[in-house]
């Protein structure tokens, strides 16, 4: 029996050539399945209603005529039925969901069935981009956890993924920097945490301009020197790139994040001008008291607030950098997606960003990438406003790790005591980091979240705590049996699954391709996480009801089976969104 990865699309496509057997115009018919409540099945096609009503038919009869066109062969796979007005349910036989959990038993098979949904496509994924010369903050957490899950999916779905960094490389800041550099260094604190002694110069430089328009004055001519490519100021604006990415890079590193590039908008600085040619050739920018500017006059709010492209001292800005940017990656990398996972405030930036960037493509016949904007949330405090310390100053990003991993410490002494020391570190460092992003990953990435300790670092909820557990004790149910997770020998003397629990977990791990596909589309890891979540529920279900070590080969043998693929399903989800397991806890 032919198994595809994604059943829904599957049904999807059979109801499709169905329809057109059955009369329908195929091209105008979207069966829209969708994962259904188990109560009505496995899978549920909702799309006839629409269908029927536009061509005013009777839904009900219209889905019997579907369904009667489908292929045999599906039809002892699975149950099909005719709900309610017209809704067509699909329940999956039991030897239809064993015959999927045979053929997708490894990552690599899992990762090849899900390997088509992109193949072919390029995708350019633009996260964290955090500003040199500064500690990356609570404020630069959501970013680099979600880019990075976004990115996994994407490439799980078989896209090349080009990931990124965007960094603020460059600026006005610079001059009260270097001008701050070159008096009030102090080498003890650089050696010891160069970033931390670029946050303190800045903020140096900073409040002497504010106070003396001579240091003011002083500044800016440190910043034209650099501009003009002066020697001495140009190494000293390196060093301060090195030392923030390799900064950055240990907070990566925590993460599991690798860029591929890191382009900050520096490296666009000899790329504006034809941006700025271009859009003025095209008929897109005018000048506006000086600056360079595009309006769209079709956008409600646009129409009058510009975008500027160019200031009027006639320097480049973020407009201008991020223009040539979408140009490189267009050009450089083919891309055929360049997506942008920042903050939800900078909407209106990437909203005008993308109008000019389409229709500039559009007025010089270039095929623009799809653009889009990730956006999410703040994170915020128990009292409700944006996280911050007791005195009311960011918390770095570094020490929010730290502190992450001492009170998964305190969690792991308690209820694993009897495990070696270095053990017990390790996995302290995999729950604390790992409940950090999964907490984040696991809210809609749209809407503020609640940072709360407790909550995150805890063995009850949807937390990376509970299924890191979950995934352990499947882990500790093999060693006990000393048993192979997916040994074939084993599994090859299965029987069909039979209680209702089996059956449950079963259909649950199907469902597994549905989840990454869901959250895949929709650029929203939470899917996945709540798959995930439901999965481990599921397990204990059947943990509980149904003893795995009966004595009964065949028994033993299924229900093994329905363990090493939970383990499977609930390890590889839990890497695309950027977290490590254990195999003891
Ligand atoms: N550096 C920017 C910031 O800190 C983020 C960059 C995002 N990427 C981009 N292409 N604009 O807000």
């Amino acid at each position: 029996m032919h198994v595809s990865f994604n059943l829904a699309s599957s049904f999807d496509a059979a109801l499709k050539t169905a329809a057109g057997a059955a009369g329908l115009d195929a091209t105008d018919f979207t069966p829209e399945v969708r994962t259904a409540d188990p109560k009505h099945g496995d899978f549920q096609a909702n799309g006839v209603l629409p269908y029927a009503k536009r061509t005013k038919q009777n839904p009900h009869v219209l889905a019997e005529k579907i369904v009667a066109a489908l292929p045999a062969d599906l039809r002892t796979t699975c149950t099909i039925t005719v709900a309610g007005p017209g809704f067509i349910n699909f329940t999956l036989q039991p030897a239809a969901l064993q015959a999927w959990l045979r053929t997708f038993s490894t990552r690599a098979q899992l990762a090849t069935g899900a390997a088509t949904a992109y193949a072919g496509q390029t995708w350019v994924v633009d996260y964290s981009g955090p500003n040199t010369a500064k500690q990356m903050h609570v404020g630069h957490l959501r970013s680099p956890v979600i880019g990075e899950a976004i990115s996994r999916l994407l490439v799980f779905s078989g896209a090349t993924v080009i990931r990124d960094n965007h960094i603020g490389d460059w600026g006005t800041q610079f001059g009260k920097l270097i001008w701050a550099y070159k008096r009030q260094l102090d080498i003890a604190a650089f050696a010891t945490d160069p970033l931390a002694e670029f946050e303190r110069l800045y903020k140096v430089g900073n409040s002497a301009s504010d106070a003396d328009p001579a240091v003011l004055k002083e500044a800016q001519q440190e910043l034209v020197k650099l501009q003009a490519g002066d020697t001495e100021n140009t190494a000293i604006w390196e060093k301060i790139g090195e030392v923030s990415v390799s900064a950055f890079q240990q907070i990566y590193d925590q993460l599991g994040i690798r860029f591929d590039y890191t382009l900050g908008e520096s490296f666009y600085n000899d790329k504006v001008e034809r941006v700025y040619r271009e859009l003025t050739d095209c008929g897109l920018a005018t000048e506006s008291q000086g600056a360079l500017v595009v309006f769209h006059p079709e956008h409600p709010r646009f129409k009058e607030q510009p975008f500027i492209i160019r200031k009027s001292d006639g320097a480049a800005n973020y407009a201008s950098t991020d223009l040539a940017t979408i140009l490189y990656r267009s050009e450089h990398f083919h891309a055929d997606a360049a997506i942008y996972v920042i903050d939800a405030r900078q909407s209106d930036h990437c909203q005008q960003l993308f109008l000019t960037a389409q229709k500039w493509f559009g007025k010089t016949s270039r095929k623009s990438p799809h653009l889009e904007h990730v956006a999410f949330g703040t994170v915020l405090g128990e009292d409700g406003r944006p996280l911050k310390t007791r005195n009311g100053d960011n918390i770095k990003l570094k020490d929010l790790l730290s502190e992450a991993v001492e009170r998964a410490r305190r969690l792991v002494d308690e209820k694993s005591a009897s495990l070696p020391e270095d053990e017990r570190r390790h996995i302290s460092e995999v729950v604390g980091v790992g409940s950090v992003q999964y907490a984040d990953l696991s809210q809609n990435r749209s809407s503020d979240y609640l940072f709360s300790w407790d909550k995150m670092i805890s063995l009850e909820g949807n937390t990376a705590a509970y299924l890191l557990y979950a995934v352990a004790r499947v882990r500790s149910i093999f060693r006990k049996l000393e048993a192979v997770p997916g040994d074939p020998a084993v599994e090859a003397a299965a029987s069909a699954f039979d209680t209702p629990e089996e059956l449950a977990l079963a259909r649950k791990l199907t469902k597994f391709s549905d989840a990454v596909a869901l959250a895949t589309a929709n650029l929203r890891p939470h899917f996945l996480c709540l798959y995930l979540y439901e999965l481990a529920g599921d397990f204990s279900t059947f943990y509980a009801a149904d003893k795995v070590a009966v004595d009964e080969p065949a028994v033993r043998a299924r229900r093994l089976m329905l363990c090493a693929r939970t383990l499977l399903m609930l390890e590889t989800g839990l890497g695309i969104l950027g977290l490590r397991t254990i195999s003891r806890m």
